[in-house]
């Protein structure tokens, strides 16, 4: 079949023939349809620090994608979360691969496993015509989606887990970050019946893709302040939820300054260094902080199908196509930051 592979210790991708991957019992062998293209490939691509220790070469990575079942292996037919697989189902994939042994996933909360494998990052991914996956860890589409969205299960799950952590009716929520996973997060708030949903980023093509999903407001913080976006909205007390999508430091100052007393924040930006907040802030105003990492297995993924079903439309985030024999386009077209999702299409 063929594969992107980091090959070797150093930046790139080749792409080649290799074996196509044998199946244990309790997998399945997916013939791969579309995938997406995540910071975490360019981090692999680019062969940077992060990706030092977190890759050992040679590798397949990607982890975003849709496929169909075409092999069950032993006993994965009967997952009983998953009622039931077969060859023929239209799948996405949880890229988390969880120990199944430690207190939290004996307790069935796997998204807290302490030993999480990444798919294309510990083990072989989804850049591939076939990829081999845990029959516990498949998501199967029951009703119909778009494929370019099937492709975003995982990283709109990021969005989605984020989004979901505290209720948002009528609630004003603050979004720092239009990153991809920031705008899908814009558009569940807006779905879930938040009031104003005001996002905040650098880039003005991206902050452009925020308008598209039906934002209050979209803020440059190269120009303005989120005080000053208040001020635009008639808010008076600061935002009730807060959902940072950026990594930024100086975003995350300005999120805790702008939230409302026992405001309710959820961070799934991940930071590349330490950096200093203001905490004598965090506790006077009562805040609650959250991390988040991945998604909740498999509630995140039902919530996901059944907002769709109920007309969410994702479609704006999705920005670039390309066969994968394009890949190296598609890549930079990804790593430009100025659009969306960009999807490679396996059978094209
Ligand atoms: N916790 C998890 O499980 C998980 C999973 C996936 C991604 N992530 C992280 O979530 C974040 C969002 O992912 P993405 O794919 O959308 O990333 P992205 O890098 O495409 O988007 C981040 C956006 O933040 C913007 N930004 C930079 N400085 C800012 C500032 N001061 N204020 C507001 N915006 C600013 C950037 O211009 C960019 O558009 C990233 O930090 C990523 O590493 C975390
Ligand atoms: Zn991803
Ligand atoms: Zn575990």
């Amino acid at each position: 079949m063929k594969a992107l592979v980091k090959d070797k210790a150093e930046p790139g991708l080749t792409l080649r023939d290799v074996p196509e991957p044998a199946i244990g019992a309790g997998e399945v062998l997916i013939k791969v349809l579309r995938s997406g293209i995540c910071g975490t490939d360019l981090h692999i691509l680019a062969y940077d620090g992060w990706a030092q220790g977190a890759v050992r070469p040679p590798l397949i990575p990607g982890h975003e994608f849709v496929g169909e079942i075409v092999e069950v292996g032993r006993h994965a037919g009967e997952a009983p979360d998953q009622g039931g697989l077969a060859v023929g189902d239209l799948v996405s994939g949880e890229g988390h691969l969880v120990c199944g042994k430690c207190r939290n996933c004996r307790a069935g909360r796997r998204h807290l496993c302490r030993s999480t494998v990444g798919l294309g990052v510990g083990r072989d991914g989804a850049f591939a015509e076939y990829v081999a996956l845990p029959a516990s860890n498949v998501w199967v589409h029951r009703g119909p989606v778009d494929l370019d969205t099937a492709a975003i299960f995982d990283p709109f799950g990021n969005a989605v887990h984020t989004a979901l952590s505290f209720p948002l009716v009528g609630e004003d929520v603050l979004i720092t970050g239009a990153g991809p996973i920031g705008v899908m997060a814009a558009a569940v708030a807006r779905h879930a019946g938040a009031r104003n949903v005001v996002i905040t980023d650098v880039s003005e093509p991206r902050l452009a893709l925020a308008r598209k999903v039906g934002v209050s407001l979209a803020l440059n913080v190269a120009e303005t302040s989120v005080a000053e976006g208040q001020r635009q909205l008639g808010m008076r007390e600061g935002f009730d939820v807060g959902l940072e999508m950026s990594g930024s430091p100086a975003a995350m100052g300005e999120m805790v300054a702008n939230m409302t007393h026992g405001g309710k924040m959820a961070v799934l930006g991940l930071p590349t260094e330490q950096f200093p907040v203001d905490f004598a802030r965090i506790v006077t105003s009562m805040l609650t902080i959250k991390g988040i990492y991945g998604r909740e297995m498999f509630e995140t993924w039902y919530a996901m199908s059944v907002l769709l079903e109920g007309g969410l439309d994702l479609s704006p985030v999705i920005t670039g196509r390309y066969s994968y024999r394009s890949f190296e386009d598609a890549f930079a077209e990804a790593a430009s930051g100025n659009g969306g999702k960009v999807i490679l299409d396996w059978t094209a």
